[in-house]
């Protein structure tokens, strides 16, 4: 059951409207490789990317989503539109509401941005990414994508390491994990991780090799200089040879753990090369998840207005 005009995070989601997307997704998945099963469910719905800050995936794979099912999908194109000359997101939004958008996908470097727009315009908001805050579809994916390799999330040793503290996809799968029954643990350099996140239910572990021992999941979040002022290590080589994971740390992990990252990957630094590309990794097979998860979502949202 999915009831809801915006998607703004997975902290307010129930579980129940966790699996709805999630069960909705796997319908949505045959349609992509097969063109013929592509429709026009969503030939009246108009649908906008908004994008404040750079994107390949989330994007391209929300406007082909919305593509594949038939929909009018334009991106603003921020860096090019009125936003230079001053206009406030809400007026942006307003505007856009009276050209009849139905769907506006925001990613913005404030948190909460997404969840003002969504309080100003009729168009449903979906949060494409907001500050350090969350990233849900991202999160949804990532969870599309293990319960179809383990079929199950209870019980489950989910390892997140790398930059934790400034990271919205770490929130979103902390939130959407715990919810689903997963054990989770928190992993990265003092810096990057805070022992305070234990207090949304997870373990948070500094010594890598301890983190990702008899781990199902491991995934590996790229360090995002952007939001820091400071050098959070000494060096790079540091940071990957105390820090990264290659195959030598992989082995304390189960024989068939899933390799995971949201992407971009920072190659030889979170994970090395060998890792990435290796027989464990799950990483392309996440982008193709990740535009079943947000067919999913466009189709919930837009059914929820007819
Ligand atoms: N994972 C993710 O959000 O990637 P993009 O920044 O390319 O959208």
């Amino acid at each position: 059951m999915f009831n809801r005009k915006d998607l703004l995070g997975l902290r307010d989601l129930s579980e129940n409207e966790i699996m709805t997307i999630l069960e909705t997704a796997k319908i949505m998945k045959e349609k992509i490789d097969n063109p013929l099963k592509r429709s026009d469910e969503l030939k009246s719905a108009s649908v906008v990317t908004l994008f404040y800050e750079n994107s390949t995936r989330t994007k391209m794979s929300f406007m082909l989503a919305g593509d594949y099912l038939g929909a009018i999908v334009k991106d603003l194109g921020v860096s090019t539109s009125s936003v230079n000359k001053g206009e406030s997101l809400i007026d942006t939004g307003l505007n856009l509401d009276q050209m009849g958008i139905n769907v506006m996908i925001i990613r913005h470097s404030m948190t909460g941005a997404p969840h003002i727009l969504a309080k100003n315009v009729n168009a449903s908001v979906v949060n494409a990414g907001d500050g350090i805050n969350e990233h849900p579809t991202q999160a949804l994916l990532d969870l599309f994508t293990i319960l179809d390799y383990k079929k199950r999330f209870k019980g489950l040793n989910v390892t997140i390491l790398g930059d934790i503290s400034h990271s919205r996809v770490a929130r979103s799968n902390v939130f959407g994990l715990t919810k689903l029954g997963a054990k989770v643990t928190l992993a990265g350099p003092s810096t990057l991780v805070s022992n305070s996140m234990k207090s949304l239910g997870v373990d948070v572990v500094t010594n890598i090799p301890k983190a990702v021992s008899n781990a199902d999941v491991v995934m590996g979040l790229r360090i995002q200089f952007e939001r820091q002022k400071a050098m959070p290590f000494p060096s790079l080589r540091e940071y990957s040879s105390l820090f990264g994971v290659n195959n030598d740390i992989l082995k304390y992990a189960k024989d068939d753990v899933l390799v995971m990252h949201p992407g971009p990957v920072n190659r030889g630094i979170e994970f090395s090369t060998e890792v990435i590309d290796g027989k464990h990794s799950v990483i392309n097979i996440q982008v193709k998840n990740g535009v079943a998860v947000r067919m999913a979502i466009l189709k919930l949202l837009t059914e929820r207005g007819n």
